[in-house]
């Protein structure tokens, strides 16, 4: 399947192997999930965590789905980069300021990949006395050794490829594309 010419442009004329996830099946997905969401937390404060940069889009579109009220926060790590495969090396460079005590936190996430960011995050966050711990992640590619058991909400089994767009980048590029592309 060749690269369209709307792509092209949105891309810089990069071509893209393929597209995994178009927009339209995203936005039904991210719905579904803000619905899972909902459902799941009948009443507490419900606090979501966005981890910075790659859950922007996602966290946009989820908080518009959930309909209870929700507040939102931000956390922001870095731990690939300019590569492709995770460095291991996890590192915050800004935290909550949220006083997390007796609320229902969910961290919203990209793409879980080795499962290292968010195995070091749910250790952090729940030494600070949340009523819950859950994670949603737009993507799961299924490769993690020891996935976190906090994971609760999934919107698509992702295959083992390198994918951008939808807030995932690849040394920066291509978050801001509407679908999830395979870059290679
Ligand atoms: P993990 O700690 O190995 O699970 O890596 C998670 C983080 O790595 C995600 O939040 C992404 O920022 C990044 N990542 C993992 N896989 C991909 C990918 O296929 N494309 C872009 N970024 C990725
Ligand atoms: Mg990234």
């Amino acid at each position: 399947m060749s690269t369209s010419p709307e792509t092209l442009r949105r891309t810089g004329g990069k071509p893209m192997k393929a597209i995994i996830y178009d927009a339209a099946t995203i936005q039904q997905r991210v719905t579904e999930m803000g619905q899972e969401i909902t459902k799941a937390y009948p009443e507490g404060d419900l606090l979501l965590i966005g981890i910075l940069k790659g859950s922007v889009l996602f966290m946009a579109d989820l908080v518009r789905a959930i309909e209870r009220p929700v507040q939102m926060d931000f956390m922001v790590v870095s731990s690939y980069g300019a590569e492709k495969s995770s460095s291991g090396n996890v590192r915050l460079l800004y935290d909550s300021s949220i006083d997390l005590a007796g609320k229902h936190i969910v961290l919203v996430e990209d793409i879980i990949d080795s499962g290292r960011t968010l195995n070091r995050l749910v250790a952090l966050l729940g030494e600070r006395k949340p009523a819950s711990l859950a994670i949603a992640a737009l993507l799961d590619k299924r490769i993690a050794p020891e996935p976190p058991k906090e994971l609760r909400f999934v919107g698509f089994h992702a295959p083992p490829a390198f994918l951008v767009g939808y807030g995932l980048d690849f040394a920066e590029a291509y978050r801001h594309l509407p679908f999830i592309a395979d870059l290679e």
